[in-house]
């Protein structure tokens, strides 16, 4: 830690770590009840919040935040009218409390490469809330990257054919008869996507959110959607990558897992990389229509693999990846900063909440 900042309270100490301004660090001075933090909360809205607009995010460590519902409490405590219920996002996860969810059931070696909470949908959420209820012993950083930056330093050609065309998805999902949850290419089946195994239901949601659904069987279904790949802030107008890219080109999955590799330097995190440069490879020959998610230009064009990794060059050029402290909350601006996460090993329990 360095740089100690002045604060309007004595017994909060805002600090970085290192020399990223990513994220703001907040700290106890002093021991304090959780009531007294979530009353300093309270108070101080107007601080906190334009902390996190202008940093992107805000890690909150060696508060006495033991448990989910603790978590709970500093959500209520935002005064955020829109906490998070319905998940329309891609990663497998678990209610724990009422806006309280695990960040993701995907197995310990998967990675979860950098995106913008929901980017993909009309009205992606303001905020993203993450606690670390258990810290893993090795690994498992959500390594954070500031959007804005990866808006100025990506590839010239790429954003100009992203302004003028937007970004397209396509998903392909399993139904209710699939026992399994996941698998590597499909985080998740479609009746766990929409909460629902009504179809009139999963059309009604798929309408309000500009889906196009179309069903092979019950039990395989394609939803295609389009957004721009950039967004404006909405209170701070600065404008910020904002797409799905990376999660779902068949490119950045086997790039990360290189990069990770070279990160960890562990036999698992090889062994991963080896197997996914091979199914990679047999993915390339089988072309983009094989591909259960898929991402492209807006116009059809494809994004090919050498723009793919020049867009996870930029991220890693600027990622930060803060190994958790049990008990860490961290407040992300979902318009100005993306997470992912990174592989571990040991027990790991993240819990994650979000304000629309
Ligand atoms: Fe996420």
């Amino acid at each position: 830690m360095s740089q100690p900042i002045a604060t309007q309270t004595k017994w909060i100490r805002k600090t970085f770590i290192g020399d990223s301004k990513l994220p703001i660090v907040y700290e106890p001075a002093e021991e304090r009840t959780l009531d007294e933090f979530i009353d300093w909360f309270q108070i101080h809205e107007s601080e906190w919040r334009e902390d996190l607009k202008t940093y992107g995010a805000i890690l909150f460590r060696g508060f006495p935040v033991h448990e989910a519902s603790d978590f709970q409490s500093i959500l209520f405590s935002t005064n955020e009218k829109h906490l998070g219920e319905f998940y329309l996002g891609t990663s497998p996860r678990d209610e724990v409390l009422k806006h309280v969810f695990t960040a993701s059931e995907l197995p310990p070696h998967y990675p979860i490469m950098q995106h913008a909470e929901m980017s993909f949908l009309d009205n992606p959420p303001k905020f993203l809330f993450f606690y670390a209820e258990k810290a893993s012993a090795f690994g498992g950083e959500t390594p954070l990257t500031d959007l804005r930056l990866v808006y100025q330093n990506i590839d010239p050609k790429i954003k100009e054919k992203i302004e003028r065309y937007g970004i397209r998805y396509r998903r392909r999902y399993d139904g209710p008869s699939s026992q399994k949850r996941f698998s590597i290419w499909k985080t998740k089946r479609w009746d766990e996507m929409f909460g629902t195994t009504n179809l009139d239901e999963v059309k009604q949601i798929a309408e309000k959110n500009r889906f196009e659904l179309e069903w092979s069987t019950v039990d395989s279904l394609t939803i295609t959607n389009q957004q721009s790949g950039f967004r404006t802030h909405p209170i701070a107008n600065t404008i910020a990558w904002h797409n799905h890219a990376q999660t779902f080109h068949y490119q950045a999955g086997v790039t990360e897992t290189w990069k990770i590799f070279k990160h960890q330097k562990t036999l698992r995190s090889l062994g991963v990389a080896l197997l996914l440069t091979v199914l990679t490879g047999l993915k390339r020959v089988l072309g983009p229509n094989s591909h259960d998610v898929h991402v492209m230009y807006g116009n059809g064009e494809e994004i090919s693999p050498k723009e793919m990794k020049s867009i996870t060059n930029v991220f890693w050029n600027h990622l930060v990846a803060i190994p958790w402290q049990t008990g860490d909350v961290l407040f992300i601006d979902n318009f100005s900063v993306s997470h992912g996460r990174l592989p571990y090993t040991g027990p790991r329990r993240i819990l994650v909440g979000w304000a629309d």
